[in-house]
Formats: C-alpha cells, sequence, structure tokens
C-alpha cells in the first residue's frame, strides 16, 4: 500500500507523490491548517491538510484523533527556514495531502503510548499498545537481529538446527516442571521441557556431531527480574567435544550476536575459577564492571579477643570473614548510612557488620580495642588502606558470608554510582564443585549428567565437575559442561546423589538406554536469549524483551491465562479439580 516508510521521506523526495501509511501519533490544528505526525514503525513524518490545498482531504482530517490508522497521499515539500524540527530524521520536510483515508478509528487508549509511568499491569493488558512504542520496535529489531545472527553464525559451524519435543517427560533442570494432562492415557501427564538437555544429548548418540535450537523452556518457578516462566534458550551439544571447544563456539557465536546488533567485543573473554567468584566477589556471576571485592581476613582476626570473631576464625574451612574495601568511603557515607548498611546486610541473614574507619591517626571503629597494634597494622596493608578508606566485615558461616557481602557489594556500588552502564563485561567462570549440600541433601551443582573431575575426593564437595557459566554484567546468561558419557560414571554420580537404579531408570532411562548403544564424548551449553536481549538493551526488566510475558506472578494480563476450564474438558481428561489453591 506504501510507497515509503514515514522516516524514509526526504529532502531527495521533494517534489515526488509519496503513499504513506501509519498511525496518528499527534495532530494540531494551526487556525484551520491540520498537521498530523504519522507514525510507523520507522519513525514519525509531519503531515499537512490545509484546506487551501485539498478541501477533501482537510475534512477528513478534522475527525482524526489519536492512534487512528491512516493512509496517506501526497507531494513532499520542504518546510522552510524556521520551521524545521531539528529532532526529527524527517524534521526539513513535510507531506501536502491530497489523499487521506481513515483505514481504522481508535477507541480512546487506555493509557498514553510511551508515558513510562504507566503501571506494568495495564501495559501488559494492552501489549499491543505497548508495542507501539518506538522503544519497544527497537528492542525486537535488535532481538530478531540477535537470533538470526546467532543462528548464521551457528550454521557456519557446522551445527543443525533440530526441534525437539515440548510435550515430554520430565527433564532434570531443578525447577518444578509445568505439566500437560494427557487425554488418551488417562491420569498421565506430560511435562514441558525444562530444557532440551536430554534430547540434545541424544542427537549426539544420534550421530548429530553438532546440534543447535533456539528452544522454548518451561519452568515453575519463583520469579525474578530475570526469570520468566515460558523464556527462550539458544541451545547447543557438540560431540568429541571439549569445554575448550565450546567455550570457542560460545566466543564466535557471541561475537557476531553483538555485532549484528551494533556491538564489537573482545574475545576471549576472562575466566575464573567458581571459588575465586565466590572468595572475591561472594557470587558465581560476579559483576565485574567495578572494581570493589573481598578480601580475606580471617587469620588476622583468629587473634582478636572478641569472642565471636575469634570463634568464628577457629574453623576457616567452614567460615569465613570477609572485607570490603571503600575507597574514600568515610568521606562518601554518613554515620547514618553506616547504620543503615548494617539493617541491610542483617535482612540477608548477617548477624552484623563490622567497620574499621582509615583516619590520620590510624584504624577506628568500634572494633579496633580487640586488636593488637601489629593486628591493625596487618589489617591495613591485606586490605592496602589509604587514609579516608573504610573496610567492612562480614564474619560467619561462608555460604551466609559470601551471599550477604556479595549482595552489599553490588549495593554499594549502585548507590556510589559506580557502575558504567555502557560496558559489556563478560567472564566464564569454570571448575564448578559437583555437588551442593542443600538442607542437608546432596544434589548436583549443574545437572547429573555433569561430568565429575575427581570423583576419588573423599569430601564429597570437594568434587569438582567440567561446567562452566558465562556471566555477563553480573548476569548468568548461560551454562553447560561436558557430559558423562559412560554408563559406570553415570552410575556412580546416581549413587552419590542418592538417585535408586529404579528411579533413574523411570526417570532418564531412556537415555541411559541410548547410552548402551555407543555414547560418543560430548558437552554443550545453553544461553537465556532474553536474558542476552535484556542485558544488550540495558533494559530493566525480562519483561520488555518478550513479546507477550507474564507477570511476577506467572500470568498473562492480555489473555487472562492461566484460566479455568469447563467441566467437559476435565472429565475428557480424567481430571477432577478439587480445590482451588492460590499460591
Ligand atoms: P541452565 O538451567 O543453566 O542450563 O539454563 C541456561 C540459561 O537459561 C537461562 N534461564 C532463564 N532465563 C529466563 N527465565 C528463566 N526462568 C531461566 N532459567 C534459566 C539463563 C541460564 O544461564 N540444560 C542446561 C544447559 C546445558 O547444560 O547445556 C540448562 O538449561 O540464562
Amino acid at each position: 500500500m506504501r510507497s515509503h516508510y514515514c522516516s524514509e521521506v526526504s529532502e531527495n523526495d521533494v517534489g515526488k507523490e509519496v503513499t504513506l501509511c501509519g498511525w496518528v501519533n499527534s495532530y494540531r490544528d494551526h487556525g484551520g491548517v491540520i498537521f498530523i505526525d504519522l507514525r510507523d514503525k520507522s519513525g514519525l513524518v509531519q503531515l499537512v491538510c490545509d484546506p487551501a490545498d485539498n478541501a477533501h482531504a482537510h475534512k477528513v482530517a478534522n475527525e482524526v484523533r489519536d492512534e487512528f490508522v491512516l493512509i496517506a497521499k501526497g507531494k513532499v515539500r520542504l518546510r522552510g527556514e524556521g520551521l524545521e524540527n531539528p529532532n526529527l530524521k524527517t524534521g526539513k520536510i513535510e507531506v501536502v495531502v491530497d489523499e487521506l483515508t481513515i483505514e481504522n478509528r481508535s477507541a480512546p487508549l487506555p493509557f498514553v503510548i510511551g508515558d513510562e509511568k504507566v503501571g506494568e499491569e495495564i501495559r501488559l493488558k494492552y501489549r499491543y499498545l505497548d508495542l507501539r512504542k518506538p522503544s519497544s520496535y527497537e528492542i525486537f529489531r535488535l532481538r530478531s537481529k540477535a537470533t538470526i545472527a546467532a543462528r548464521n553464525a551457528l550454521d557456519k559451524l557446522g551445527f543443525l538446527e533440530v526441534e525437539t519435543p515440548v510435550l515430554t517427560k520430565s527433564t532434570p533442570e531443578g525447577a518444578r516442571d509445568y505439566l500437560v494432562p494427557s487425554r488418551v492415557h488417562g491420569g498421565e501427564f506430560y511435562a514441558l521441557p525444562q530444557s532440551p538437555q536430554l534430547f540434545k544429548q541424544l542427537l549426539m548418540v544420534g550421530g548429530f556431531d553438532r546440534y543447535f535450537q533456539v528452544a522454548k523452556c518451561f519452568r515453575d518457578e519463583d520469579l525474578r527480574a530475570d526469570r520468566q516462566p515460558e523464556f527462550t534458550q539458544i541451545d547447543l551439544e557438540m560431540s568429541f567435544a571439549t569445554q575448550e571447544d565450546v567455550i570457542e563456539v560460545s566466543e564466535i557465536m557471541l561475537k557476531e550476536i553483538f555485532k549484528a546488533c551494533g556491538h564489537e567485543i573482545e574475545t576471549p573473554f576472562k575466566r575464573m575459577t567458581y571459588s575465586e567468584a565466590m572468595e572475591k566477589y561472594g557470587s558465581d556471576k560476579p559483576d565485574l564492571r567495578f572494581d570493589l571485592s573481598m578480601v580475606d581476613m580471617i587469620d588476622i582476626f583468629a587473634n582478636c579477643t572478641n569472642e565471636i570473631f575469634s570463634n568464628i576464625a577457629k574453623d576457616p574451612k567452614k567460615n569465613r570473614i570477609k572485607a570490603l574495601k571503600v575507597p574514600n568511603g568515610d568521606n562518601i557515607f554518613s554515620k547514618r548510612q553506616m547504620k543503615g548498611f548494617e539493617d541491610y546486610v542483617r535482612s540477608f541473614g548477617a548477624a552484623g557488620l563490622g567497620y574499621f574507619q582509615y583516619k590520620d591517626d590510624g584504624l577506628k571503629g568500634p572494633l579496633t580495642k580487640f586488636f593488637s597494634e601489629e593486628d591493625l597494622q596487618k589489617i591495613i596493608e591485606r586490605a592496602d588502606l589509604k587514609v579516608g578508606d573504610v573496610i567492612f566485615f562480614g564474619a560467619g558461616e561462608k555460604r551466609l558470608v559470601w551471599d550477604y557481602m556479595g549482595r552489599f557489594r553490588l549495593y554499594l556500588a549502585e548507590l556510589m554510582d559506580i557502575i558504567p552502564k555502557d560496558r559489556f563485561e563478560f567472564v566464564w567462570v569454570v571448575d564448578f564443585p559437583m555437588f551442593e549440600v542443600e538442607e542437608g541433601k546432596i544434589k548436583a551443582m549443574h545437572h547429573p549428567f555433569t561430568m565429575p573431575d575427581n570423583l576419588d575426593v573423599e569430601d564429597l564437595e570437594e568434587v569438582s565437575s567440567i561446567a562452566y557459566d558465562i556471566v555477563l554484567n553480573g548476569v548468568e546468561l548461560g551454562g553447560g559442561s561436558v557430559r558423562i558419557h559412560k554408563p559406570e560414571i553415570q552410575a556412580k554420580v546416581f549413587e552419590l546423589l542418592g538417585i535408586s537404579d529404579e528411579e533413574a531408570k523411570e526417570k532418564f532411562g531412556f537415555l541411559l538406554e541410548a547410552f548402551e548403544y555407543g555414547a560418543p564424548p560430548h558437552a554443550g551449553i545453553a544461553f537465556g536469549l532474553d536474558r542476552l536481549i535484556m542485558l544488550l538493551t540495558n533494559s530493566s526488566s525480562i519483561r520488555d524483551v518478550i513479546a507477550f510475558p507474564k507477570t511476577q506472578r506467572a500470568q498473562c494480563m492480555l489473555t487472562e491465562a492461566p484460566s479455568r476450564v469447563d467441566n467437559e474438558q476435565l472429565r475428557e481428561l480424567s481430571i477432577r479439580v478439587r480445590e482451588q489453591k492460590k499460591v
């Protein structure tokens, strides 16, 4: 229908007849002449409807309101000196309309399009209106570019795109499954895949060598700013491949994705062991865009006369005493703020937060009296303190200290506004522990098909795995591992995880059976596409980069899913709803 997109019309078209289609972004009546800003995906252009030029078009223009859909035919002319709009790509020209059609009217809008102050629920209910704002279009333009770049890069690297089932059996990614009842097999259920993990391993047994998929995954878990119940992974798997091979193809793919979105990134990325990440940044997804890092102080605290600290320091395997240095912190923070910091860490389970201020005449603070001069000097040297610096201490069980000091590090960085928003800091976190103990139960840190590195050590918590995560700006962008391909190692891992032969057979029997027919060594990774786009577009929520996202309570405001179904449907599925439980 159109000859040009709105923002494509330029000075080069002056005198030409054009046909434009789009929505009314705004309109103004200036003494009988009506000006309309017409909008399409490309941007805006000004239409002029002057009764002196065309009385009929002007009459139609009189009826125009916001978000009406128009088709306008007219001639391009220069706006003339003083009338140009330097903020608009088409600011030098306008289109004098000689034919105007209202294709569709719009009801009064529930909110002004693009108004960021409007509540999210209402924007999600009318998501199609929210998507009309140029910033939304830009996000989805980049998302499309990124996905196509990933596909092209992987295609070039010899990967085959294969679709795997959505109605399937439970996969072991650790979240709750979404279940789908079977009509044909009353009382039985499919699970929606938490990831294509098992199928991609089967494709390796099938000899496909290199697989990828832009895959929808479903996880019923507590939602956060970077989690959705339904999300997309760029998922890949390679045969006869090591961790290094996976890292290499991942970096090539990410470089291509960023290039397609207008960013050059440097590879290879930094690497850090899990242990270093936890000890220095208190997190397995360290944000390396800024410098603050933690220093160990447990050996120095062992000598202090404060019973709480010296007791904690007695068990350096179980406990940590970590210090976080804030350069010039003494001049940045007020006493009240320092008190507030303690409340902040307490909300994450800390017993308290100690601090020292380094003044002209040495370390000051409520704790100094417990330390010898010599140890105070050691603290200054260990943390490399300058006059004006403050150091904060967290002491206690190591996981707790890592967690709250890691959060505190981010909190301080936000407060001091030292996080550059225009940087992409990638890091591979490697050498993850194989197992973690949660509430006395041992579970796989990645998943039970991850290859252990040293299964012979006594202490299970010391077993490491060949697993790797890619972290970008403090967000876990992806994770993967080398897989177990030998039945005897798999059996041993199941045994350690307390998964009985019967349970393993029932849950993953088909995979274990496949491995009896010549499974190649294989490894893979999956990237969270939504998270990637969130970071690429500097969006604050994952919902901004998903066309029709769900709320924090896993609802779709637009379609009102989930919703009840009628009794007939339930009967067919052999289901009776006993109670309406709201969590
Ligand atoms: P993992 O569970 O680490 O690994 O998931 C891989 C990546 O998927 C993204 N992601 C999510 N994004 C949005 N919402 C969610 N609820 C969500 N959950 C995960 C993250 C994460 O890094 N099968 C393995 C991969 C493998 O071993 O190859 C897996 O799924 O960015």
